[in-house]
């Protein structure tokens, strides 16, 4: 028996969230093959479209130690797991790759066993994954990734993770500038400390955004992506980030942001000729700066 398992890409954060929403995209997104083998354990027998950057060793790969940790809590040692990891995003591009990796590989296994639970109960064991990948279990990325939509983590202790509308027709423009931003650095230098205005400023935000998305209501949505925590310190982290934001905004963007740590930034849009043309807007000007980029038009 063989299963293959898509998970997408996700944009964590959507600008004022930091770390408790997140959505997924329809594309980019990773393939996991997975096939029950005779041996009990966990195998990795190929990855690809990682030039080489994932450790086929299963006890340092996330996904097969995700994987791992789901069979210890069901109590099935005795199974023989074989994986195949088909990247088809970029690392470290602040898209959610481990995590597509990871929801695809758990999900595939849940599958595979024909475990009925929910697909929300195997989050704890994509957080391990997020853990191991940068240092911290946070569910913005994975959360979206198994569940889809619009996600909101409401709190991490205990889990409560929920489900939120969106409008339909809202595109996302996502360009990747090819540059190296590991997560692990990217929270390293944020504020742990705040403001009191800067934090109602913020929440005043969340609270718009999520309204915006319940309500239907685009223009709210755009008003209410702004982040006075995170992207002040982040934004040094990519290139020109505020003329980014000036030329997505000029090309009809609704908002402008940061996609989970980075370098990734990602716009939404009325449309998918809005999407385009930020995308266009976006990759020229980096291309002019002589940073390759990649980019994705996708619906949520
Ligand atoms: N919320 C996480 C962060 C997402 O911003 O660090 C990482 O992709």
């Amino acid at each position: 028996t063989e299963i293959k398992v898509f998970a997408p890409a996700t944009v964590a954060n959507v600008v004022c969230g930091f770390d408790v929403l997140g959505f997924a995209v329809d594309e980019p997104g990773d393939e996991v093959v997975m096939r029950v083998t005779d041996q009990p354990g966990i195998t990795i027998s190929k990855i690809t479209g990682d030039n080489g950057r994932l450790p086929l060793n299963p006890a340092k790969n996330t996904v097969s130690v995700s994987v791992q940790h789901y069979l210890d809590s069901i109590g099935r040692t005795d199974l023989g797991l074989d994986i195949e990891l088909h990247k088809k995003m970029p690392i470290g591009s602040g898209l959610g790759s481990s995590s597509a990796s990871t929801v695809a590989g758990l999900f595939a296994a849940k599958t595979l066993l024909g475990d009925e639970r929910d697909a929300a109960q195997l989050l704890p064991f994509a957080m391990k994954g997020e853990e191991m990948a940068c240092g911290h279990g946070h569910a913005d990325n994975v959360a979206p990734a198994l569940l889809g939509g619009f996600v909101l983590i409401r709190s991490y202790e205990p889990l409560d993770v929920i489900r939120l509308p969106h409008p339909t027709g809202l595109y996302c423009a996502i360009v990747f500038p090819e540059v190296d931003v590991p997560t692990r650095e990217a929270r390293q230098i944020i504020r742990n400390k705040i403001a009191m205005k800067d934090a109602v400023t913020q929440w005043g935000n969340i609270a718009g955004l999520v309204s915006g998305l319940f309500m239907q209501d685009i223009d709210l949505i755009g008003r209410s992506m702004q982040d006075v925590l995170v992207e002040p310190v982040r934004s040094i982290l990519i290139p020109d980030f505020y003329r980014l934001r000036e030329l997505a905004m000029q090309a009809g963007a609704v908002g402008f942001g940061i996609s989970g740590s980075g370098p990734s930034v990602f716009a939404f849009a009325r449309n998918e000729e809005t999407a385009r043309q930020i995308t266009q807007q976006l990759q020229q000007h980096l291309s002019s700066l002589k940073i390759g980029s990649q980019a994705y038009v996708s619906t949520i």
